[in-house]
């Protein structure tokens, strides 16, 4: 289990604040902005702990209920509903006034100027396949901007965070993009989505773009991991047609505070609340837009 921190200098504070958010009495030298983002800092964690709990619970576990939403193979499993109950119980518990987004319950909307934007589960058809490749996925939306968020995934032990402007970690470690300036070198990933996608420039087609000329695309099944895998430097891009925002508003945080770049599919600016996405460490960008769209040829 990954060991829950805050920042350092707020640390000793935190608790106390969480038990009384009453209290307008700040200690000396500590400021207010700092306490709050360390607070949300800490339910954060907390909430990502109190799912990947129900994860552990489930997994493998021969009496899980799979049920079907619309599409084909679009699963929800009692897992899902167990973690999004129990990450939903600690966020409320801090804070009983924000706005919630999550998947399987959709919005509990608030006058709030911060959204929690909550996947349950990512990689749901692997977590009931016994498949180790899936993730509790957190962002915290204030203002309209993604301030933290946190990807962790139980099975491996890897906790992906990150906070605007501090950078991105593994595991408390630092972690950066990588370095491959061309996509005919790059190790790229995607996903696809439930129901077929019949379109120009579509996942199919470009999939099979990319594999036509050698290029290793792999598809683990969880776009959380697939974005932090980007910001670990482990893939060098990833693109994908059709997300929700619980899909991407952690993970497109966690790829730009390591370094990476993250847009919509014509290269504007990116917004979770949009279904496509490209995701790289920024050199292959433009390149990798190109191929995607069809206009130059690798
Ligand atoms: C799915 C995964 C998958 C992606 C799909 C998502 P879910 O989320 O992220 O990698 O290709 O588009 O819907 O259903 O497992 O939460
Ligand atoms: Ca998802
Ligand atoms: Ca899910």
């Amino acid at each position: 289990m990954v060991e829950i921190q805050v920042l350092n200098c707020a640390q000793a504070f935190v608790k106390y604040r969480l038990q009384n958010p009453d209290n307008n009495i700040w200690p000396i030298g500590i400021k207010k902005p700092l306490y709050i983002c360390a607070m949300l800092k800490t339910t954060l964690l907390h909430a990502v702990e109190a799912g990947a709990k129900q994860l552990r619970r489930y997994f493998n576990n021969e009496d899980l209920k799979i049920s079907n939403k619309e599409g084909i193979n679009n699963w929800v499993t009692d897992a899902d509903h167990a973690a999004e109950k129990a990450i939903i119980e600690v966020i409320k518990a801090a804070y009983p006034d924000h706005f919630i987004l999550s998947e399987e319950v959709g919005e509990m909307a608030t006058s709030s100027n911060t959204k929690w934007i909550i996947d349950p589960i990512d990689g749901t058809i692997n977590f009931a396949s016994g498949i180790p490749i899936c993730c509790v996925s957190i962002g915290v939306e204030q203002n309209g901007e993604m301030i933290l968020g946190a990807v962790y995934n139980p099975f491996i032990n890897e906790l992906f965070f990150a906070e605007k402007g501090m950078g991105a970690t593994l595991n408390d470690k630092k972690i950066s993009v990588s370095k491959k300036a061309a996509v005919l070198n790059s190790c790229l990933v995607t996903g696809f989505p439930y129901e077929y996608l019949d379109m120009e420039n579509g996942p199919l087609e470009v999939f099979e773009r990319f594999v036509r000329k050698g290029v290793p695309v792999r598809r683990l099944g969880s776009a959380a991991i697939d974005l932090c895998w980007v910001a670990a430097g482990r893939f060098d891009g990833f693109f994908e047609h059709s997300l929700q925002a619980w899909d991407s508003a952690a993970g497109y945080l966690i790829v730009e505070e390591a370094g990476g770049k993250v847009t919509d599919m014509n290269g504007g600016q990116f917004s979770p609340y949009q279904k496509k996405i490209v995701a790289t460490n920024g050199l292959i960008h433009e390149e990798l837009i190109e191929v995607i769209h069809n206009r130059k040829q690798l």
